[in-house]
């Protein structure tokens, strides 16, 4: 069911230093930063060659990365991103299996405006997956 993995994402306690980290340390290419108040995020996406990587940083009040910084004030990875193909099929079947989506169980449109849903870390070996639609 799963496809290419979409994206590592990684929490950081400043989104400029990291960007700077990644482009000029690292040598990648780094996209603007883009605030999606949908799911309480700024993010900035270095693109590699095969996946990318989504360097994430909290966004208003209640974001749902704050809690992670906090716990990881340095940052740290968060979450990894697989594509599918039909969201809906996969998250009826992983329903039925038993596996928890997180908040409502419908599709949100994510950082590349496609449908995203996140999955209980508990269930996953102890990872937040984020599975996309593409
Ligand atoms: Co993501």
């Amino acid at each position: 069911m799963i496809g290419r993995l979409n994206h590592v994402a990684i929490v950081v306690p400043d989104l400029a230093a990291a960007t700077a980290v990644y482009r000029d340390t690292l040598g990648g290419t780094v996209s603007e930063q883009v605030e999606l108040p949908l799911h309480g995020v700024t993010t900035v996406f270095v693109m590699l060659p095969n996946t990318k990587i989504e360097l994430l940083h909290p966004l208003g009040e209640d974001s749902p990365v704050a809690p992670f910084l906090e716990k990881n004030p340095s940052g740290g990875m968060h979450h990894i991103c697989y594509e599918v193909d039909d969201i809906y099929a996969a998250r009826d079947r992983l329903v039925a299996e038993g596996a928890r989506v997180l908040g409502d169980g419908e599709p949100k449109p994510g950082a590349h405006d496609k449908p995203v849903l996140f999955l209980h870390p508990k269930d996953f070996c102890g990872t937040l997956v984020e599975l996309e639609q593409v």
